[in-house]
This record gives C-alpha cells, sequence and structure tokens, in this order.
C-alpha cells in the first residue's frame, strides 16, 4: 500500500458535547436588529445562529482541560494549579516570571501603569485597541509602525504583520531610547486584517530595542497560529515544531503579555510574563491591588488548569493546520466569487473589505455596519464593524473617515464545522447579490468613547422607528 496524503482536512477532534443554535426567520431578525438599535453588538446572542463577533474567549475546550478544571485546587495561595499554569508558561515561553491576570487587559494594565508616564512613546507593528487605550491612560503615546505592505488589502505578501523596523529606528533617533520604556510587537497582528510576523521582522526589531537597552514585549495572544505561519511561510522553519518556533520568539524578548482567550484556548485568563526581577517585583505589587495574590491573580484554580492545558493544544500541528486551513477555505470561496478580503487570509479572521464591495454607501453611511447588518439580516451571521464607526469618531468631537472600512468574520476556536463555513460563503455571496439594497446608516445615539460597543443607528433609506 502506498501512503495516502488527503486533500480534505478534516477537524482533529469529535464532538461528544453539544450546543443547540437557534434557527429563527427573516421577520424575527429584522425585529431583533431593529430592537438593538442597529447595532449587533446590541442583540442577544441566541437570536445569532453562526457568531463571529470574537475568536476571544468563545472558544471549544478539550476533554482534557474540562478533566483539568474538575481536579483544580482553589486554594487562595500556593495552589498546585497555579504551579502547573507557571510551568507551561515558562516551557513555552521561557520567561522567568509568570503573573496570571484575568484577561489581557488586564496584564496589559499592570505592565503600563508600572512602566509608563506621561510624555514617553510605545512604538508596536500595531496595537490593540484596549493596548493602546493602557498606554493613553498613563498620558504616553501608543505609536503604530505597520510595514507598508499592511496598507493594501489586496497585496498578497506572507508578512504583512510585519514592523516597519526603519520606522522604529527613526522613532528610537527622535524620540529617544530614554523616553520610550518598551517596544511592543503583537503578533500576529489583529489591527492588520490577523497577519503574521515573521521571526526575521522580530529578530531585527527585538536587535534593534535591545541595542538601545529597550525592553522588547511581545503581545502574545495569538502566538501560535504566528508559529504556525513563520513554519509555512518563512524559509528555514519547514521542520520545525510549532512549539520550537514559539520558543524561539520568546527568547527575542524581554516579556509579553497574553490574552488567554486565544491561543490560551480558554475562555478566561491571562498573564504578564517578564525576565526583570525588579520590574515583575513591582507588577506583582500592582497585581495584588488589582487582580488577586500573585498566585492567582484574577484567575479560578479551573481557569489556570485550562490554560496550562490549552497552550498546548493552542500548539498542536493537527489543530493549526485545520485552524488556519479553514480561515483560508472561506477566503477562497469569497476570492472565487470576486468577494473583495484582505490578503491572503490571516489566522483568526476574514476580512471583507466593505468600502471595495459596497461603492454605493459612502464612508461615512457606514459600508462595513451596513454589510455586517445585510449578513445578520439574510442569514444569522454575526460579525463585527473595523471602520469608520469604530474609528471615525475623534478626541475633538470631529468624525473622520477609517483608513479602510472591513468586516471581520472571528472564528472562535474548534466550534464550527465545514458546513458552517460552507452556509457562511452562501450567505455571504447572497448578501452580495442583494447588495444594491443594503443602505447606509446614521448614528442615533453615542457614547463619547468606544461607541461602536452601546451606539444606536438607523438605516438611512428607511424610517422604520428604532427600539421597541
Ligand atoms: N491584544 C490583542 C492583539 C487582542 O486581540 C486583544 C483582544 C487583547 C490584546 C486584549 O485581550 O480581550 O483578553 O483583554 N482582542 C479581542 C478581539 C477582544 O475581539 O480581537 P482581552
Amino acid at each position: 500500500m502506498k501512503t495516502f496524503e488527503p486533500k480534505s482536512i478534516i477537524e482533529p477532534f469529535r464532538v461528544r458535547s453539544v450546543e443547540p443554535i437557534r434557527f429563527s426567520t427573516l421577520e424575527q431578525r429584522e425585529a431583533a436588529l431593529a430592537k438593538a438599535g442597529y447595532n449587533p453588538f446590541l442583540l442577544r446572542a441566541e437570536d445569532v445562529l453562526i457568531d463571529l463577533l470574537t475568536d476571544s474567549g468563545t472558544g471549544a475546550m478539550s476533554s482534557r482541560q474540562w478533566a483539568g478544571m474538575i481536579a483544580s485546587d482553589e486554594s487562595y495561595a500556593g495552589a498546585s494549579s497555579f504551579y502547573r499554569f507557571e510551568h507551561a508558561v515558562q516551557d513555552v515561553t521561557g520567561f522567568k516570571h509568570v503573573i496570571p491576570a484575568h484577561q489581557g487587559r488586564a496584564a496589559e494594565h499592570i505592565l503600563f501603569a508600572t512602566i509608563a508616564n506621561p510624555g514617553q512613546v510605545i512604538p508596536s507593528n500595531a496595537h490593540f485597541d484596549t493596548t493602546r487605550a493602557h498606554i493613553e491612560r498613563q498620558g504616553a503615546q501608543a505609536r503604530d509602525l505597520p510595514c507598508v505592505q499592511s496598507q493594501d488589502p489586496k497585496l498578497n505578501y506572507p508578512f504583512k504583520g510585519d514592523m516597519d523596523v526603519d520606522a522604529l529606528r527613526t522613532t528610537i533617533e527622535e524620540v529617544g531610547a530614554a523616553r520610550i520604556p518598551a517596544v511592543m510587537m503583537t503578533v500576529t497582528n489583529n489591527a492588520c486584517g490577523g497577519q503574521p510576523v515573521s521571526m526575521a521582522n522580530v529578530r531585527a526589531a527585538s536587535a534593534l530595542a535591545r541595542a538601545h537597552g529597550i525592553p522588547f514585549i511581545i503581545d502574545a495572544c495569538r502566538f501560535a497560529e504566528n508559529a504556525w505561519f513563520i513554519k509555512t511561510r518563512e524559509p528555514g522553519y519547514e521542520g520545525a515544531k510549532p512549539i520550537e518556533i514559539a520558543r524561539q520568539m520568546f527568547s527575542l524578548a524581554d516579556g509579553c503579555t497574553m490574552s488567554a482567550k486565544k491561543d490560551g484556548m480558554s475562555n478566561i485568563g491571562g498573564f504578564l510574563a517578564l525576565n526583570d526581577d525588579q520590574l515583575a517585583a513591582r507588577c506583582r505589587n500592582l497585581e495584588i491591588l488589582t487582580e488577586g495574590f500573585p498566585t492567582y491573580g484574577g484567575m479560578a484554580g479551573y481557569d489556570l488548569e485550562a490554560v496550562a492545558q490549552g497552550l498546548y493544544e493552542a500548539l498542536d500541528e493537527g489543530y493549526l493546520r485545520y485552524r488556519i486551513r479553514s480561515i483560508e477555505y472561506l477566503g477562497e470561496k469569497l476570492l472565487a466569487a470576486a468577494i473583495p478580503i484582505v490578503q491572503p487570509t490571516g489566522g483568526h479572521a476574514v476580512y471583507i473589505d466593505a468600502r471595495a464591495l459596497l461603492p454605493h454607501i459612502s464612508p461615512l453611511q457606514y459600508p462595513a455596519w451596513s454589510l455586517n447588518n445585510g449578513l445578520y439580516l439574510v442569514g444569522g451571521v454575526r460579525g463585527v464593524e473595523i471602520g469608520s464607526v469604530m474609528f471615525g469618531r475623534q478626541p475633538d468631537g470631529s468624525e473622520r473617515i477609517a483608513a479602510l472600512d472591513l468586516v471581520r468574520l472571528a472564528f472562535p476556536r474548534r466550534v464550527y464545522t465545514q458546513s458552517h463555513v460552507d452556509y457562511l460563503a452562501e450567505v455571504i455571496l447572497e448578501v452580495a447579490a442583494q447588495k444594491a439594497d443594503l443602505p447606509g446608516y446614521r448614528i442615533v445615539e453615542e457614547a463619547a468613547v468606544l461607541r461602536h460597543f452601546t451606539a444606536r443607528l438607523q438605516p438611512i433609506d428607511a424610517a422604520a422607528p428604532i427600539g421597541g
């Protein structure tokens, strides 16, 4: 017999516990969306059929994770669950000090409240919005230095998440190393389409930061997905295991912040990991104040167990092959139907270029918002707008068009199957076929900051009353 090389990449698990999803009619969805002020964030999740709002904390856990959770140690101090968690984080990252936190932004809060001060600058390939907010809260500036290739959605380039290292050099010269408490690198780069960062780029940015005595910190939320892209796209890593690639990447850094709700395969949790003894001691002091005793830091013992196991499952080759392939599979179906998407597809989501798809809706009538609502109305699918509703309101109160108007369809880990993805592609193609009927929107009620979460909107060509 010959070795069989199957073309089908199947889900590398079987399902032993199921959660029903609820089908609804177009009329029911129209009523639900109107009641939610045409804002999908305000929908009840039970009214959504396929929920692609985020890949954060929405994954399915394995039987091994559940087993660890049942056997957890809930002691306040020194729980054995903490030591399993600490061992797993040290084994994967190599960092000396492991400071648990209830999610990624809590780790960011502890780090930046400790290191960032007014007048300082913290460069990154691109900061996630909570990271930016924590830096700005300290009076410091969060500066994005994405590579030029990331700015063209259609450009097919393997590492569009990279940092512009020349821009980092210029920033260090201009600002001065003394005013830069850290250089950050987000892997994969969520703000730039879930695009990966190459090892060469991590190495170059790290070398530059370290040459100036600046700590180099990785935002590691999707470190395992990034490792898979390095393995499959960067010459020299074909034969390396994802865990070896991850270890090499972390060895180039002085610490990391982590939301374990992504590649920790957990529903909640995170950590800050550091090598510097004194910095870690200062961070632990703040942790006690805001998160809890340093051996639980805002997590239950069972959460620590889930992450300790989840970090290894996220690095499993069979899992990563399936994970990245399922995103790519949707991307291929959309490209075949000439639906404009950010190319190549990234690690955790497909991003549809709504401005390109819906040229009849002007950017300040929010084409990506309209497309996302169209996906919900036609197929019960919920994504998220990453565009002018999310980014348009400026601190001075003016409104500016965002760089891109995208709909992000983020895949929860191990939750949906290939037939869900086939259905999803069908819904998107159907919405594209009906696109002339998609309306622009205007905002009728909004909060001063982060308005997209709670804003209420109205379709522009329909005088339908809002609320109910
Ligand atoms: N960094 C990145 C790159 C993220 O994508 C997120 C969260 C965080 C930090 C913060 O982590 O949510 O655990 O506090 N991203 C989610 C998303 C919310 O939908 O992309 P958290």
